[in-house]
């Protein structure tokens, strides 16, 4: 790798804050043609990218029809591609997703050979997405019609050449950031639109999530895919995971002087394997508990904190009397308790963002609200996620949570744009006192879907 494209080196232990360099996306892309052609011996046709995102609440409930506000960030995956007519799917990629170095090496599949269990690797994310859009054409995957725009023609392959900056393993979305520039890249190789419109980015992001829940086997529930695929800038997704209709609100709190800061801590990721899945196994336990299909259905169309109280009243209730439980009672109730709480508070922020003066402060507490049922409801956090969330709050953050999945990643904080740099010491300090890695800190502004970059 070419010290051009090493933004994510690994900084020097007691050299905190550090921060990670804004991507520069143009020269990203251009160097990446040049790579391109340097191994594929011709140009690519375009380059594409896709960002990661944020997420202010909803965490661990859009596989329950929750609502989610992801928005998507500046930090992109950028996918050079160039089609082929021998129905072979080649790839390379400048990073290797474990070590973080250069990993040129061809991967190759066929088209057709595309299926759970046969790609594995970074190249299962990528080579998933063709499997996905062929689901979704032909209205095999959960998507509600077939989108026959997304089908592959016989013979149509591609060369493709990878390389990201959004921060791998920082709970950013690198993951849907892969898939969903290579998404695009092929669609825009298959069909010539570069531009699709709302429509074709949700039934992309589908292809991408069954990319994922059915290549990778990582079963997740569409809020990244969403949000990198459909975002605009300075606004938030209010994402409806029951039929994933999105509104866009406003989510730029510059004007009050704040900004949105990520610290990634760096956390290795303890017994991350099998835990989401045992959360998302909770949740479906609890929902049959209540009679319902997903847990979002035990609530009303614009649900309180009555009425998460009375749903858990109901399966208190249910279980008293003997109802059937599938896995540990005291889990089941947890997890069900986080889901409720939290659908009710993504309403209460989307509600707020919605009003021409939102009121930051009220958000910012119900991302500490969010914290802490992440940390003692849904039981995903990690000693660095809590000490970094009470660190920004000493220091003057409105509020402060652990993003996506947990069990490692960043923190998201709601805080003063007026001295970060004060901020960012007193996270560091704290990390120190506690012996953890040091941590890397990120601004994050709301920012465009993916789009073809070159
Ligand atoms: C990961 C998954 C998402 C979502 C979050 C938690 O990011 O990919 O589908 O469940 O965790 O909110």
């Amino acid at each position: 790798m070419s010290c051009e494209l090493s933004v994510a080196a690994v900084p020097e232990e007691g050299d905190c804050p550090q921060w990670v360099a804004q991507p520069d996306v143009a020269a990203r892309a251009r160097l990446l043609g040049e790579r391109f052609k340097r191994a594929y011996g011709r140009p690519p046709v375009g380059v594409w990218a896709a960002p990661g995102r944020a997420n202010l609440m909803g965490e661990y409930t859009d596989f329950s029809g929750g609502m989610c506000l992801p928005f998507a960030h500046q930090y992109v995956t950028l996918t050079a591609a160039a089609p082929r007519t021998d129905g072979l799917l080649r790839a390379r990629s400048l990073q290797d997703a474990d070590e973080s170095v250069a990993d040129e090496r061809l991967r190759e599949v066929r088209v057709v050979d595309v299926a759970p269990g046969a790609v594995g690797g970074w190249f299962g994310y990528a080579a998933g997405v063709a499997w996905g859009m062929d689901r979704v054409a032909t209205g095999r995957s959960a998507h509600p019609v077939a989108v026959p725009e997304l089908a592959l023609a016989p013979g149509f392959g591609a060369d493709l050449m990878v390389d990201s900056t959004v921060p791998i393993g920082a709970g950013l979305a690198s993951s849907a950031a892969l898939e969903c520039s290579v998404a695009l890249a092929l669609f825009s190789l298959s069909t010539g639109d570069d531009d699709p419109d709302d429509a074709l980015r949700r039934a992309l992001a589908r292809a991408c999530m069954d990319a994922e829940n059915y290549i990778v086997g990582a079963n997740t529930g569409g809020l990244d895919q969403t949000a990198s695929l459909r975002s605009h800038a300075g606004e938030t997704l209010a994402l409806d995971c029951r039929d994933f209709d999105v509104a866009n609100l406003p989510a730029e709190p510059a004007a009050a002087g704040l900004t949105w800061l990520a610290v990634d801590t760096r956390a290795p990721h303890r017994l991350a394997d099998g835990q989401y899945s045992s959360r998302r196994a909770e949740c479906e336990a609890a929902a049959a508990v209540l009679g319902v299909d997903r847990l979002r259905d035990a609530l009303p169309e614009h649900p309180t904190d009555d009425d998460a109280a009375a749903a858990l009243g109901r399966f208190d209730a249910l279980v008293a009397d003997g109802a059937p439980l599938d896995g540990d009672p005291e889990g089941v109730r947890l997890r069900l308790r986080h889901s409720l709480t939290e659908m009710v508070r993504s309403v209460r922020i989307a509600d707020e963002l919605a009003t021409p003066d939102a009121d930051w402060s009220l958000v910012g507490r119900l991302l500490v609200a969010g914290h802490e049922s992440m940390r003692l409801d849904c039981q995903v956090s990690v000693p660095e996620l809590d000490a970094a969330v009470a660190a920004c709050l000493d220091a003057g953050a409105l509020g402060a949570k652990v993003v996506g999945g947990g069990f490692g990643g960043s923190v998201l904080a709601l805080a003063p744009a007026d001295d970060l740099d004060a901020l960012a010491r007193s996270v560091c300090a704290t990390f120190a006192e506690h012996g953890f890695r040091d941590p890397l800190f990120l601004t994050l502004q709301p920012s465009p879907a993916g789009r073809r970059i070159l």
